[in-house]
């Protein structure tokens, strides 16, 4: 494979251009703007023939029209005569959307990886995919890779105290298990039931939290409902602190005021999205970028090189450093 190049999207084109930095390259240009109509306008301004081709590009709000920007950029990079193309996803939007769980509602985490295949794309990179399972929709290859060492590094450099990891719902019980052992830290439930898009509530705790420094893990916090609930419950617990650590900043809707009051010590996310910090004031909140961990990932792909081989080393070093 010729050259590696790196196309940023218009989603975060700061994550782009630090995946850039870690890697030694300059991301390649790309022209993105709107037809008088609204529909999207995209010109490829670098030759891309026979190269490998990454596009760093979350499917984050506004998600259709990043997502559309996204398809059409690997369209013209197919066009283009580019060696390989791969879409380096670290937010998948649509994720939550990945069986029928009632009647006449569509699978639409299969439909974008339907989409993105018939555009052309030839690989992806995604971060902490809301489900695991969404890996086989794609019949290509996909690297899913964990946020869990970034993470983890943070939250063993607090010297948390007889630590809990919590789960605010049965879902996220993998994540909290992994980062439990890792942390050596017992593992607390929530039995999390949703009312509305927007609302959740909580039925039984499982697990003992009082007086230990607990941990609420989760893939991403969208409304904050989940979470919210979730300290609630550790506070009420008499937990001696409450750390939130989750992978996509998705942040929507009532998700200020409702961590806001919620109060946890301190909400740990990573920039796979672009954050606010000014919609987050009055919140604790550390934002750790996942650019290394990418652009590490990014050049073991281009060299043939082992993937999960990074994900173990990535870990052990942040493990060892942090203890
Ligand atoms: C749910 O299954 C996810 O893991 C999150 O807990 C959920 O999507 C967060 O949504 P919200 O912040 O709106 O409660």
């Amino acid at each position: 494979m010729d050259r590696l190049k790196i196309f940023p999207g218009s989603a975060h084109p700061e994550l782009a251009e630090a995946i850039c930095q870690y890697i030694g390259v300059e991301p390649s240009p790309i022209e993105i703007g709107r037809f008088p109509d609204g529909e999207t306008k995209v010109r490829i301004r670098a030759d891309a023939r026979g190269d490998d081709c990454f596009v760093v590009q979350p499917t984050y709000r506004p998600v259709n029209e990043n997502l559309m920007e996204l398809l059409i950029i690997i369209d013209a990079l197919k066009r283009a005569s580019a060696g390989r193309i791969t879409a380096v996803i670290p937010y998948y939007g649509y994720a939550r959307q990945d069986r029928k769980h009632e009647g006449r509602v569509p699978i639409t985490a299969k439909l974008v990886a339907d989409l993105l295949t018939t555009a052309g794309v030839n690989r992806v990179v995604a971060m902490d995919l809301h489900a695991s399972q969404i890996q086989g929709f794609f019949d290509i290859p996909l690297d899913h890779i964990p946020a869990e060492a970034i993470l983890l590094e943070r939250l063993v450099r607090l010297g948390l105290e007889r630590p809990v990891v919590m789960s605010p719902d049965p879902g996220s019980i993998k994540l909290a298990n992994s980062m439990a052992r890792n942390l050596r830290a017992s593992l607390a439930l929530i039995d999390k039931r949703r009312v509305s898009d927007t609302e959740v509530e909580h039925h039984y705790i499982v697990g003992e939290m009082e007086d230990r420094d607990v941990v609420v893990i989760d893939d991403m916090i969208a409304t904050g409902g989940s979470m919210a609930q979730a300290i609630k419950a550790a506070r009420e617990s008499k937990a001696r602190s409450v750390h939130v650590a989750v992978t996509h900043a998705v942040f929507a809707g009532p998700v200020h005021e409702r961590l806001r009051d919620a109060a946890p010590d301190e909400v740990i996310v990573t920039d796979t999205v672009p954050v606010n910090m000014d919609q987050m004031r009055d919140v604790n909140l550390t934002v750790l970028t996942v650019s290394p961990l990418l652009g590490e990932v990014i050049k073991r792909i281009h060299y043939n090189q082992s993937v999960s081989a990074v994900l173990s080393e990535y870990k052990a070093r942040n493990f060892q450093q942090a203890y």
